[in-house]
């Protein structure tokens, strides 16, 4: 059977550190591509000669030519500005989705097959646009921003009661923003619900942080945003898509009729597959929960009006 190949579109802190996580499941052979084609060429040697060490059989090629990354099944897109302190993602609108115009042209008409991950911010939009200018069917591209937000927020619940990570499951919906929507009533510790186990007041503090989580770490580095987190996200998306594994995940979808979205690309939980986005599972939700994800949605929606004047012109 030929090896699958993953090529992952910017080689800074989130894509190289991508490439790592997949080379150590061994799910495919590797393209890092950068504008900047010494730093893809270099991380993907350095990741090769890593190779022995970690037992990854692996082939890596560090590029700044599209042509090395034709025919790939998966592509990831990580080529964008990151945070800066004080910067909201919705701060990088315009710079990055001038990359992600420019690169989703170059990369889709190589690899008319491929599935997309997004991982550029603001996350919800940038996948908008990868989606609009590729013209893939909906549920080829797709974004990673759910599994990165109930990762911290697993996290901190997990830390709070001083149990295994492992045994925390929760669901998120919404776009990747202050605004977005984790879910205390889908969120249990070994099948316990959340609520059995600790007190409201603490539930919702820890809600607030994960909103507020990729700007701690901005606040913590100074000069980058989070990379091992989001990395790690992006890479249990992918092996979802190449072992066909029917994940349970929350990613950002294209929605029409779901929870009556009316058509954008927010966060939902989804069953990931071979095909993409093989379903997306539509939760009960509290008028509450309704209105928190309705104001998330509409946040996505009034910054995908502002794109669509920077793709036309
Ligand atoms: P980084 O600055 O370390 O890496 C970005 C890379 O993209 C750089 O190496 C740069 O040379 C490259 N690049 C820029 N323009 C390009 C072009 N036209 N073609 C090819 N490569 C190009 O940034 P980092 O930390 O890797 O973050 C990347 C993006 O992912 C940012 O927009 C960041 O906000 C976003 N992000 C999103 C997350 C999410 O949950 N969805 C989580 C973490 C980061
Ligand atoms: C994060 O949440 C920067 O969006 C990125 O860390």
């Amino acid at each position: 059977m030929a090896r699958k190949k993953i090529s992952i579109i910017g080689s800074g802190n989130v894509g190289s550190t991508c490439a790592h996580w997949l080379a150590q499941k061994e799910l495919a052979d590797i393209v890092l591509l950068d504008i900047l084609d010494g730093l893809a060429a270099g991380k993907a040697l350095d990741l090769y000669e890593a190779s022995p060490i970690g037992h990854f059989d692996v082939n890596f090629i560090g590029t700044g030519d599209y042509q090395h990354t034709v025919g790939s099944d998966l592509v990831i897109i990580t080529s964008g500005l990151p945070r800066k302190p004080g910067m909201s993602r919705d701060d990088l609108l315009k710079k990055n989705t001038e990359i992600v115009v420019d690169v989703t042209r170059k990369l889709c008409r190589l690899s008319p097959d491929a599935l997309l991950i997004v991982v550029c911010n603001p996350l919800d939009v940038m996948t908008f646009v990868v989606a609009e200018v590729s013209g893939f069917p909906q549920k080829r591209v797709m974004g990673m921003a759910g599994i990165l937000d109930t990762a911290r927020y697993r996290s901190f619940i997990a830390e709070a009661l001083g149990v295994s990570v492992n045994d925390v499951a929760a669901m998120l919906l919404g776009g990747h923003g202050d605004d977005m929507v984790p879910l205390p009533r889908y969120t249990t510790v070994a099948g316990i619900p959340l609520a059995e186990l600790m007190d409201q007041r603490k539930i919702e503090a820890i809600v607030e942080r994960t909103r507020q989580g990729g700007g701690e770490i901005v606040n913590l580095m100074k000069t980058a945003s989070a990379y091992y987190a989001p990395a790690a996200a992006a890479a249990e998306m992918a092996e979802a898509i190449i072992k066909d594994k029917k994940r349970v995940l929350p990613c950002c979808a294209w929605c029409d009729q779901e929870y009556g979205v009316g058509g954008a690309y927010v966060g939902v939980p989804i069953v990931l597959g071979a095909a993409g986005v093989e379903k997306i599972i539509e939760l009960q939700l509290t008028p509450q929960e309704k209105h928190l994800f309705e104001n998330s949605v509409s946040h996505v929606k009034q910054l995908v009006n502002q794109v669509k004047t920077f793709i036309s012109s």
